[in-house]
C-alpha cells in the first residue's frame, strides 16, 4: 500500500512513465504536489523566446555523422539568410554512414529483382509506349499521379474512426483517383494492410515501409512482429534521467528541462520505441512528453513503424526500396521515403519534418529547419542521378509565399531547396492551399500549399504545353469527400479524368 499523501504524485509518475516501481532512485516525498493538478497543462507553458535556444545546447559539441548532404548544406551555407543556422551545422564528413542498412539493403535488392523478373511479362503496354516519341513518353508516365496526407493519425487529426471509415468507403468504390498515388500518414499497420488489400483490384502495385522479402518473395507481411516495441532499460534511463534532473530538482519548465538534458536518452530509445511511445500522442505536440504514458504498453507489446508511407501503382512497379532519413538514429516521427521505378519513371514519395514543437527535441540537428533540409537534401542526391526522369510526391511541410493567393510561407529554405530542379505543375496553375484555414480538421490559422507532385524543371515545357489539353494539375478530396486535414494534389492526364 503507498502512502496517500504520495498517491497523486505516484499517479502523475504511472501518467507520465509507466509503473513507479520502475523508478530505480524514484523519491515521491520530493515530488512537488503542483505537478499534479496540471498534467495536462504541464508541458503547456511559455515558449516565447526560447525558439531553437535549448535545442542549440543540445545540438552543439554533438558530432553529426554524414556525408551525402554536405554538399547541399554547404551550398546553402552561402546563402545569407541561412548563414543564422550555420554555427550548429557540425557534421563529420570522414565517417559518413549510409541510409540503408545492410539487411535493408539486401532486402530491397532482392525484392527489385523479385518484382522485375514478375513484370517482364506484363511488358505489351512499355513495348507499345516505346514505339512514341521517348520525351512524350517519359512525360506521359509523369501524368495520373498523386500525392494525398490521408491524416490517419488516431489522436492527432480529429474524427479518425469516422474518416478511416469514409477513406476506406472511397477506395472501395473505386474512387482513389490516378494511375500512381502516394499516401502519407498512414500510421497504423493495420490501416495500411486494409488499404493494400482494398485497392489491389485497381492498383495491384504498392511499396511500403513494411514490404519484406522472405525467401525470395516479396510480401506485405501479415503476421505481427513479436519483440516488444521498448526495452525497461531504455524507457528506464529516460525516466530516471527525467526525475534526476528535473522532477527531483523541482524545474519549472519540465519539457524545457528534458529537452535540456536527457535528449541523448530520448534518442538512445530505439525508433520502434519511441514511434510506439509516441504514437498516441496529442494534438498538442507540446504535449510530447505525456506519451509516456505508453510506457507499460510499448514495453510489453510490438510495433509497426510505417513511416506513414505507401505508394499505389496501377502500373507495374519494377524497382522499389525504402530508406529512413535517420537510420541509426531516433526521432520523434519517423521521417523516411519510399521510391519505385514505375514505366521507368523513379517514382519518390516521402512525408518531411515540420516546425514540430516551438523547441528543437530530436537532438540529431539543432533545429526542424535544418533536419528539413538534410531529409530534403538526401531525398534530392538520391532523386539526382536519374532527375531527368524523376518524379517527387509528398508532404514536403515546405510551402512558397503567394501574397495574392493568400498562401504564407513555411520553411522557406528547404522550398528554395526542393524547386532549385524541379518545379510544380500545381502551383503554375491552381495555386488553392493544401493544408487550409478552412478545413475545419486544420489547427493552423494560415493557408500553405505543402503537399507537392514535383516534375523535373527540364520538362517545364512539354508539361505545361500540355495543361489544359491533355494534362490537368487538380487539388482533390476537398469537397464532400474531405477526409484529411489536407487535401490532396492531382497531375491527372485527360485519361485520367475520363475514368
Ligand atoms: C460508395 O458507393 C455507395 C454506393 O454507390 C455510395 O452510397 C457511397 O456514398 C459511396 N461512398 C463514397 C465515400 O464515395
Ligand atoms: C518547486 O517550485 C515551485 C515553483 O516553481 C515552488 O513554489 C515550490 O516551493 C518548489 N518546491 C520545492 C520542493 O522546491
Ligand atoms: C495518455 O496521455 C494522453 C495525452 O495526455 C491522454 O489522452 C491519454 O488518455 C493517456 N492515456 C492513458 C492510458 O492514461
Ligand atoms: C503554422 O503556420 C505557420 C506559418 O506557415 C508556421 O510558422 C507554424 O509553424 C505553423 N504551426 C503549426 C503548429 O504547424
Ligand atoms: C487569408 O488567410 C487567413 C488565414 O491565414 C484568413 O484568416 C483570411 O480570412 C484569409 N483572407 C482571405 C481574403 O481569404
Amino acid at each position: 500500500m503507498r502512502n496517500a499523501p504520495c498517491i497523486i504524485a505516484i499517479l502523475w509518475v504511472v501518467l507520465t512513465f509507466g509503473s513507479p516501481h520502475r523508478q530505480a532512485h524514484a523519491n515521491h516525498a520530493i515530488y512537488p504536489k503542483t505537478y499534479s493538478d496540471s498534467v495536462d497543462g504541464l508541458i503547456i507553458k511559455q515558449f516565447a523566446g526560447l525558439n531553437g535556444r535549448v535545442g542549440q545546447e543540445v545540438g552543439n559539441g554533438r558530432t553529426l555523422k554524414d556525408t551525402e548532404n554536405f554538399q547541399l548544406i554547404r551550398e546553402l551555407e552561402s546563402d545569407p539568410s541561412y548563414s543564422e543556422m550555420k554555427p550548429s551545422l557540425m557534421y563529420d564528413q570522414s565517417s559518413g554512414k549510409g541510409h540503408l542498412s545492410k539487411g535493408r539493403k539486401s532486402a530491397a535488392n532482392a525484392m527489385e529483382k523479385r518484382i522485375q523478373k514478375r513484370h517482364i511479362k506484363k511488358s505489351k503496354k512499355t513495348k507499345k509506349s516505346k514505339k512514341r516519341g521517348s520525351k512524350d513518353r517519359i512525360v506521359n508516365a509523369m501524368l495520373g499521379t498523386v500525392t494525398f496526407n490521408v491524416g490517419l493519425h488516431p489522436t492527432v487529426v480529429p474524427e479518425y474512426e469516422t474518416r478511416r471509415a469514409k477513406f476506406i468507403e472511397i477506395i472501395e468504390n473505386g474512387s482513389l483517383p490516378g494511375d500512381v498515388v502516394c499516401l502519407q500518414e498512414v500510421w497504423e499497420a493495420d490501416d495500411l494492410r486494409e488499404i493494400i488489400s482494398k485497392t489491389r483490384t485497381d492498383f495491384p502495385f504498392s511499396v511500403s515501409a513494411l514490404h519484406q522479402t522472405i525467401d525470395g518473395d516479396t510480401v506485405f507481411p501479415t503476421a505481427n512482429p513479436s519483440i516488444p516495441a521498448c526495452t525497461l532499460a531504455e524507457v528506464n534511463a529516460v525516466s530516471q534521467c527525467f526525475f534526476n534532473n528535473c522532477l527531483a530538482n523541482n524545474a519549472t519548465d519540465l519539457f524545457l528541462c528534458f529537452v535540456g538534458n536527457c535528449v541523448p536518452e530520448y534518442q538512445a530509445l530505439s525508433q520502434v520505441c519511441l514511434a510506439c511511445l509516441l504514437a498516441r500522442q496529442s494534438r498538442n505536440p507540446k504535449e510530447l512528453l505525456a506519451s509516456f504514458n505508453r510506457t507499460e504498453f510499448c514495453a510489453t507489446t510490438p510495433y509497426e513503424v510505417t513511416y506513414g508511407l505507401v505508394i499505389l501503382s496501377k502500373r507495374p512497379i519494377e524497382d522499389a526500396s525504402f530508406v529512413d532519413y535517420h537510420e541509426g538514429y531516433s526521432v520523434s516521427v519517423p521521417r523516411g521515403y519510399l521510391r519505385a521505378k514505375v514505366s521507368d519513371i523513379h517514382v519518390f514519395c516521402t512525408h518531411t519534418t515540420p516546425v514540430l514543437t516551438d523547441v528543437y527535441i530530436d537532438g540529431r540537428f539543432s533545429s526542424y529547419a535544418e533536419q528539413s533540409l538534410y531529409e530534403l537534401g538526401t531525398l534530392l542526391n538520391a532523386a539526382n542521378p536519374d532527375l531527368e526522369r524523376s518524379l517527387l510526391l509528398g508532404d514536403f511541410n515546405t510551402s512558397p509565399s503567394i501574397p495574392d493567393a493568400n498562401i504564407t510561407s513555411q520553411l522557406p529554405l528547404s522550398y528554395d531547396l526542393l524547386v532549385q530542379n524541379y518545379f510544380s505543375p500545381y502551383l503554375e496553375t491552381v495555386t488553392l492551399c493544401t493544408f487550409c484555414y478552412d478545413n475545419w480538421l486544420t489547427y493552423n490559422l494560415s493557408n500553405v500549399i505543402i503537399d507537392h507532385v514535383l516534375v523535373p524543371k527540364s520538362w517545364r515545357d512539354l508539361i505545361m504545353a500540355k495543361v489544359n489539353r491533355e494534362a490537368t494539375p487538380l487539388r482533390i478530396f476537398d469537397g464532400d469527400d474531405t477526409v484529411s486535414d489536407h487535401y490532396g494534389v492531382a497531375l491527372f492526364s485527360q485519361e485520367n479524368q475520363e475514368e
